[in-house]
């Protein structure tokens, strides 16, 4: 972070303290994993208790099951379910599911989405007009030392664009084991999908034998029945990260029976054989319960209604003060955008050099204001702010508009 990092002291509530003492209102939220902000006494208090009992056990707990039936009675599509540590392993684990399942070598992601730092899942995340392709995206490396092959098995295709994608999928279907989707992806724009993008990749994975993954390891706090729930999506796998650990690090792959016993262990060496050490621990496991709880019907209406509130008080200021923008997102997440193009997909939301002067002049003032923004422009509400602090937000979202609108 320029012009120097800020290191956190501590947080309580939805405010942190840095080491110098400085105090901010948390829009980061440990990049959206924190929906009850920090030190929520009844996860600290499920946390210390199983610290008291063991940290990590090398066999099950009644824990792993308790957190496992509250996800799937919340997610019809997810008949069993494993923990990992994070979710760049659930995301992994899911689409090696899917190539076991199906026998098939290929993957297909959207162009500039983010799903963690699996070589196959991080293709195409921060392409340019340089190398992304005239029309159909080109397979881009993330990382140098990325094998060229990976490039052959991962297809790119566009976020929000259902005959494109369709068109893609088609072409590659006999050796597409599945098409990994996360419904508002944060680095692509934070645009959620249009229900028929969805409801297209379901129709043509279907049609072509491959598996559907949603991946909700952001997405799943937009709603109790997660992002399927809200768009009515039935897919074959899902991943889940951040909020379910209630703070502590957490990953799970879950899904149909059908696809999920490529996993199965009961008769010797599964199809696709998954350790982890420190997978579905207990602490993770006690807090994940303990936020899940609290995660009720009443708590995403409140979410919702803050996101709204900051995504309509900036798009005002954007009219006020004469500055192209827009806010967009859903539910308690949302991201700003300085330009006027509609921003539907990776390629409308990648910012020129203005843009970016513009949203970095944005968060810096926000910062001055006492609230902390993602540099992205990505912001993640939290259950313990209250109406005051929203007006804080909202006060400092409107003077980091008014700045970035002086910039040129
Ligand atoms: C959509 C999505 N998938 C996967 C991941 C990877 O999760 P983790 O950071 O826990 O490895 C992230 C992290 O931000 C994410 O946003």
């Amino acid at each position: 972070m320029k012009p120097f990092p800020i290191y956190a002291a501590r947080g309580s509530g939805c405010r942190i303290w840095d080491v110098d003492g400085n105090e901010f209102i948390d829009c980061i939220n440990n990049f959206t994993s924190l929906i009850h902000g920090h030190v929520q006494p009844s996860l600290t208090e499920a946390a210390v208790k199983q610290l008291a009992l063991g940290t990590a056990f090398g066999m099950p707990t009644e824990s792993e099951i308790i957190l496992a039936e509250l996800l799937a009675s919340r997610l019809p599509s997810v008949e069993q379910l494993r923990f990992t540590n994070s979710g760049t392993e659930a995301v992994m684990m899911a689409l090696k599911a899917a190539r076991a399942h199906t026998g098939r070598p290929k993957i297909a992601k959207c162009e500039g989405a983010y799903h963690g730092s699996y070589d196959y899942a991080e293709v195409s995340l921060d392409s340019s007009p340089s190398d992304w392709g005239a029309n159909t995206p080109v397979s881009v490396p993330y990382a140098k030392g990325t094998p060229a092959n990976v490039l052959v098995d991962v297809v790119t295709i566009p976020f929000n664009d259902p005959e494109a994608a369709v068109s893609i999928i088609r072409e590659h279907g006999a050796e597409l084991a599945a098409v990994l989707v996360d419904p508002m992806p944060n680095r692509a724009g934070l645009v959620p999908a249009e229900k028929d993008y969805l409801a297209a990749l379901r129709k043509a994975t279907q049609e072509v034998g491959a598996l559907l993954i949603l991946d909700e390891v952001i997405a799943f706090r937009l709603g109790f029945r997660g992002a399927q729930g809200l768009w009515g999506i039935d897919p074959d796998l899902t991943t889940l990260g951040k909020v379910i650990g209630g703070g502590f690090p957490v990953g799970a792959v879950g899904g149909k029976a059908e696809f999920m016993a490529v996993f199965d262990p009961s008769s010797g060496k599964p199809l696709l054989p998954h350790g982890g050490t420190f997978s579905a621990n207990p602490v993770t496991m006690r807090a994940g319960i303990a936020a899940l709880e609290l995660l009720d019907e009443a708590a995403f209406e409140r979410l919702d209604q803050i996101g709204q509130a900051v995504r309509d008080s900036i798009n005002t200021n954007f009219e006020e003060f004469g500055v192209p923008g827009c806010a967009v997102g859903r539910g308690s997440l949302l991201r700003v955008h300085f330009t006027d193009r509609h921003v539907r997909d990776y390629r409308s939301a990648y910012a020129n050099p203005l843009e970016t002067r513009r949203l970095g002049r944005f968060v810096a003032t926000l910062l001055d204001h006492g609230v902390i923004a993602a540099s992205t422009g990505l912001m993640a509400l939290s259950l313990p702010m209250t109406d005051v602090d929203i007006d804080a937000i909202n006060s400092a979202c409107a003077a980091g508009v008014k700045a970035a609108a002086s910039v040129s």
